[in-house]
């Protein structure tokens, strides 16, 4: 319900990655949106593991830096969670309203969720009215896990913050698109945001997501893989991968590491990709949209395009965000663009949503 006359709160976004935390505030004016905070901070690799905060202490602490830095006043937060703890799965209902599969959802979600029904949150989104007249609906049903929610509200929390939504990655990168992309009806979107230990991917249809995937795997694999051909640190592998350093005299082996990974990883979308598209006849994806910081690895888009036969584009998630350039910076932001997909979504909720 949208009422003119409730003002909604301002709210502060998250994306608490496990290489990076970034933040990103934004405001809604008459012409849309514009970008007033913006930051980013880096995260050791052993403070977050595979979606699991196991330092919060760390995590914490670089909240707080972050708030600091970029002289952050709002305290309502919003943020999100990927990979295992989260679940979202297509299922078909009965059909019925909103208000009564919200009053029945604890006790049809049950047989979906392989984890006892009290350990998890649960939310849905109704896809579409019963169309072939079966007196059933497709609902996305998603369920999360309340201890790792607990986690993240509790870091937030810890950093003076009030966390108001907790939120999925993909269904923030449907936001993020939202704002940015105009939806062409019929035209159904792959989301691939490559991140430093997953990978998620989801196909959005005239707005909506109506299929996710995750993937454990992302930018570490390659820093592992260069760190092995090459022979060096982890933390060596990773500067040279991002061109914060330049490589020594193994660097003729680099080519060969990112791309015996770009194939597996390749490899795993295709797989994922093609289960949505053998999924139900007719079904169709139209474009790729890579995001996270692995999509700045050319090899890895080209071979994308290359195996799926889909066109691959870097996704801008500051497409159509006005940012004063006395504050930000016009290649910066671009360059900055494919880490910020899910900040930026996440950055689009009202605190009176929901
Ligand atoms: N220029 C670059 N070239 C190659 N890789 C890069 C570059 N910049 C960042 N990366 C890699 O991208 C990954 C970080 O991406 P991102 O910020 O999207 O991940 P995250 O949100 O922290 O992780 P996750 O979502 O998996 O928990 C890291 O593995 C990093 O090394
Ligand atoms: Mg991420």
């Amino acid at each position: 319900m949208n009422l003119p006359f409730l003002k909604k709160k301002d709210a502060v976004a998250f994306d608490i990655g496990s290489s990076s935390i970034k933040v990103v505030h934004m405001s809604q004016t008459k012409k849309g949106w514009e970008l007033q905070k913006l930051g980013i901070a880096e995260l050791p690799p052993e403070a977050i593991v595979d979606g699991s905060i196991i330092d919060s202490m760390t995590v914490t602490n670089t909240l707080k830096d972050l708030i600091k830095e970029h002289g952050i006043k709002t305290k309502d937060a919003v943020s999100s969670l990927t990979g295992h703890s989260v679940i979202i799965k297509k299922v078909s209902f009965p059909a019925m309203t909103e208000d009564e599969l919200a009053d029945s959802i604890q006790w049809e979600a049950e047989q979906y969720i392989p984890f006892p029904i009290t350990d998890v949150n649960i939310d849905f989104q109704i896809l579409g009215a019963d169309i072939e007249g079966r007196g059933q609906m497709d609902v996305m049903l998603v369920a999360v896990k309340k201890d790792v929610i607990n986690d993240y509200t509790n870091v937030i929390k810890e950093a003076g913050l009030n966390p108001v939504v907790i939120d999925v990655d993909s269904f923030a990168l449907e936001n993020m698109m939202e704002i940015n992309y105009p939806v062409t009806p019929g035209e159904n979107i792959a989301m691939v945001n490559i991140g430093a230990s997953i990978t998620s991917i989801s196909v959005i249809l005239g707005g909506l997501t109506i299929f996710t995937r995750s993937i454990p795997m992302g930018g570490n694999q390659f820093t592992e893989e260069i760190q092995r051909q090459l022979n060096i640190s982890f933390k060596d592998a990773e500067e040279i991968k991002t061109g914060k350093k330049a490589p020594g005299p193994e660097a003729e082996d680099l080519p060969a590491a990112i791309e015996a990974v770009s194939t597996n990883l390749v490899f795993e979308v295709k797989r994922s990709l093609d289960f949505f598209l053998g999924g139900s006849q007719g079904s169709y994806v139209n474009k790729i949209y890579l995001s996270g910081g692995c999509s700045k690895i050319n090899a890895l888009q080209n071979l994308m395009q290359e195996k799926t036969s889909i066109p691959v584009e870097l996704v801008n998630s500051f497409k159509n965000i006005e940012a004063n350039p006395k504050h930000f910076d016009k290649d910066k932001l671009k360059e900055l663009a494919p880490y910020f997909g899910v900040a930026v979504g996440l950055a689009t909720r009202r605190f009176a949503d929901r």
